[in-house]
């Protein structure tokens, strides 16, 4: 509804939206010296014009809420609610909510409080991705920093490797929570790595055996939930956690399916985010056929940003298992991954006793062998991602 505004260029607008939201866009408003008008027509501006807003804002006793916009804009707005089926109280509920995490308040400026995530991926199995996965969730644990490893691979070796017990079928889950129908808290089945070397800040959420059925739930969700958008899944079940990390680091199947670009999209750079804090590591091997992988996870990242308007930075490579021994084809690949130049290559790893015996013992690496090249290695890797 709109309605002239007495010195007529703006109109009046009536909407609804819940009352924190109100409260909340008040005082940053006030913090930030701006009038609530130009707030909220930024936040509409934005909302329309960049990349499809991911998570609903629960509007259920949304109120009564007018200010003054620019003539046409509300109308625009509401075109774009439509083509992006959403109701016109959730669409300027997600603006609002956008608004406020792009504009944080004065006294908070400095801090950004969203975790870093690192994606490890690469559809070619046997390439280091859960190797690195732990060993550079074990050197940020080691360095401080709370960190949340993802086992996000339905095989749970990451699970099995740290003596994690693989979440039952049927159980809530990662899965039933990226599909909008968890039953309790996530943080309910994080399981802390229980090693004096971490002090409580390495925790691992197991992988379940449902995470096979992942692709087939998501698409019959997409057709029954309005406004489910796959890509965004992960993100939906893993937000409400965040503030209590500093480090996501998603362990991914090997595959290139909806898995992989749901945790693209988690990887993705933020608005207000730094580059280069969040991305993609690529575990690769010295030889032909990960040359090939590689192009078809680049490709797929390519298409995923231009598609969806996102940003994903590449954090690096990491050369696995390399042994110069293996003549001309290891060392001519090497040469190869180094040639990229962006991504550049975090650290060549040897194919080392410790990697092995860490994992047959069931123990984390950096606890394990913590002196080893192995261990330093990670350690390295950790840093490189993290500029
Ligand atoms: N640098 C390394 N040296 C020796 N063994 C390694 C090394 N990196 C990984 N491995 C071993 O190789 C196997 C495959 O590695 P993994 O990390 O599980 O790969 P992915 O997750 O890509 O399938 C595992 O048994 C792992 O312990
Ligand atoms: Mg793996």
């Amino acid at each position: 509804m709109a309605s002239p505004y007495p010195d007529g260029d703006r109109e009046k607008v009536a909407s609804k939206l819940p009352s924190t939201l109100q409260q909340q866009l008040k005082i940053r408003a006030a913090e930030l010296a701006l009038d609530i008008q130009d707030a909220v027509e930024a936040a509409i501006t934005t909302w329309r014009t960049t990349e499809r807003a991911v998570l609903e804002v629960d509007t259920t006793g949304a109120k009564s809420f007018s200010t003054w916009l620019p003539p046409g804009l509300y109308e625009d707005f509401k075109d774009t609610c439509t083509s992006r089926s959403v109701s016109y109280t959730q669409g300027l509920a997600q603006a609002i909510r956008d608004w406020l995490d792009d504009n944080p308040s004065p006294q908070h400026a400095t801090k950004a409080t969203d975790p870093e995530r690192k994606i490890v991926g690469n559809q070619k199995g046997g390439v280091g991705k859960t190797a690195v996965s732990a060993g550079i969730g074990q050197a940020y644990a080691e360095d401080g920093k709370r960190v949340l490893i993802v086992d996000f691979d339905p095989q749970g070796h990451l699970s099995e490797q740290l003596a994690v017990p693989q979440i039952e079928p049927d159980h809530d889950s990662l899965v039933s929570h990226m599909c909008g129908e968890g039953e309790g808290d996530l943080r309910d089945l994080i399981v802390e790595i229980d090693d004096p070397r971490f002090q409580k800040r390495l925790h691992v959420l197991p992988a379940c055996f449902d995470g096979f059925l992942l692709d087939a739930k998501i698409a019959v969700v997409g057709t029954q939930k309005r406004g489910f958008q796959k890509e965004a899944a992960l993100e939906l079940a893993l937000r409400p956690l965040e503030s209590d990390y500093d480090v996501v680091i998603i362990d991914c199947p090997p595959s290139l399916g909806i898995a992989m670009d749901a945790a693209l999209y988690y990887g993705r750079r933020r608005r207000g985010e730094a580059a280069g804090r969040s991305g993609v590591i690529i575990p690769v091997l010295a030889e032909d056929s990960s040359l090939t992988a590689y192009s078809m996870l680049a490709q797929q990242i390519e298409d995923l940003c231009s598609d969806l308007s996102l940003q994903i930075d590449h954090l690096g490579l990491v050369v696995n298992q390399y042994d110069s021994r293996r003549g001309y084809v290891a060392t001519s690949t090497l040469n190869s991954w180094k040639s990229v130049g962006d991504p550049r290559v975090l650290a060549v790893i040897g194919d080392l006793k410790e990697q092995r015996e860490a994992v047959r013992k069931k123990m984390p690496l950096l606890s394990y062998a913590p002196n080893s090249d192995q261990a330093e290695a990670m350690r390295q890797v950790a840093r490189g991602a993290s500029r």
